[in-house]
C-alpha cells in the first residue's frame, strides 16, 4: 500500500477511535447526572430546628389556648417542611413513657408533656405503615367512637387512629402501637414551654423511628423558611 493511503487509513482510524470515545464520555456524563439527580436529597438540614409554633396569623400560639381533646387538633410542620404533626391538648399530665417498637423489640422514652399542667404533646402524623397523612390519620377524643373499631365510649381512651389500613396509637403513651398492621410507633417531637407560655419544637425523640419513608429525619425535604412553624387545622 502506497505511504499516503497508509496515513489516510490511520487518520480514519484515529478519529473513529474519538469519536467512540467523545460519544462513551457523554453517555457517561449523562448516566452520571441522572443518578446523582436520583440520589440526591433536597437540601435537608444539618440538626434540629428551634421553631416557634404560631398561628396562622403568625402570632405564637399560646399553650394555654389550645383546645382540650379536639377531633380538629392544630398540625404542624416539622422538622422539615411538609412533615405534619398532631399538637394535642391531651387535658391532664402526659409522663414520659417507655415505648417499644414492635419492629425491632427495642425501646425508647418518648417525653412527657408540656404545658401548664404537663399536658401537650406532639407526634408524626404520618402513618407508620405506609404513610397516610390527615385527615386518614385521626385523633379521636377520650370516649369516643374510633371508627371502624371497636373501640368506643368506655374503650378509647383518646387514640389515634389510621383508617387506611387500621393501625391505632396511643398518644397517652408516647404514641406507642395499640393494633398494627404498623409495627413503628409514631416518632415524638420534643417540645419546650416558654416562660411566655408559647411553644417550640426543638427535635425528635433519640431512639425513635424516623418518620415514616425517611432515612433521617434531617434529609429528604427542604427546611421551613425563618424559625417558626404555623398550625393548620385537621378537617374532616
Ligand atoms: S397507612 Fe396507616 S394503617 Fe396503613
Amino acid at each position: 500500500m502506497p505511504e499516503d493511503e497508509i496515513q489516510d487509513k490511520s487518520r480514519r482510524t484515529f478519529l473513529k477511535a474519538m469519536i467512540v470515545l467523545s460519544a462513551g464520555a457523554a453517555v457517561a456524563g449523562v448516566l452520571k447526572e441522572g443518578i446523582s439527580n436520583l440520589v440526591t436529597p433536597s437540601v435537608g438540614l444539618k440538626s434540629f430546628p428551634s421553631l416557634l409554633i404560631v398561628g396562622t396569623d403568625g402570632k405564637p400560639i399560646i399553650a394555654d389556648d389550645i383546645p382540650v381533646s379536639t377531633s380538629i387538633p392544630f398540625l404542624f410542620d416539622y422538622p422539615l417542611a411538609d412533615d405534619p404533626n398532631f399538637l394535642l391538648n391531651l387535658g391532664k399530665a402526659i409522663p414520659s413513657t417507655k415505648v417499644s417498637i414492635p419492629a425491632t423489640g427495642g425501646t425508647y422514652q418518648s417525653p412527657a408533656g408540656v404545658g401548664p399542667t404537663n399536658n401537650i404533646v406532639a407526634f408524626s402524623a404520618i402513618c407508620q405503615h405506609l404513610g397516610c397523612t390527615p385527615p386518614e390519620i385521626h385523633f379521636y377524643p377520650p370516649g369516643t367512637q374510633v371508627i371502624g373499631t371497636s373501640f368506643n365510649g368506655s374503650t378509647n381512651p383518646g387514640y389515634i387512629h389510621c383508617s387506611c389500613h387500621g393501625s391505632t396509637y396511643d398518644p397517652n403513651a408516647g404514641a406507642g402501637v395499640i393494633t398494627g398492621p404498623t409495627i413503628h410507633p409514631l416518632p415524638p417531637i420534643i417540645l419546650t414551654y416558654n416562660s411566655d407560655k408559647t411553644l417550640t419544637a426543638i427535635g425528635m425523640t433519640p431512639g425513635s423511628p424516623t418518620i415514616y419513608g425517611r432515612v433521617s429525619d434531617l434529609s429528604g425535604g427542604n427546611p421551613l423558611s425563618g424559625s417558626t412553624t404555623e398550625v393548620s387545622y385537621l378537617t374532616g
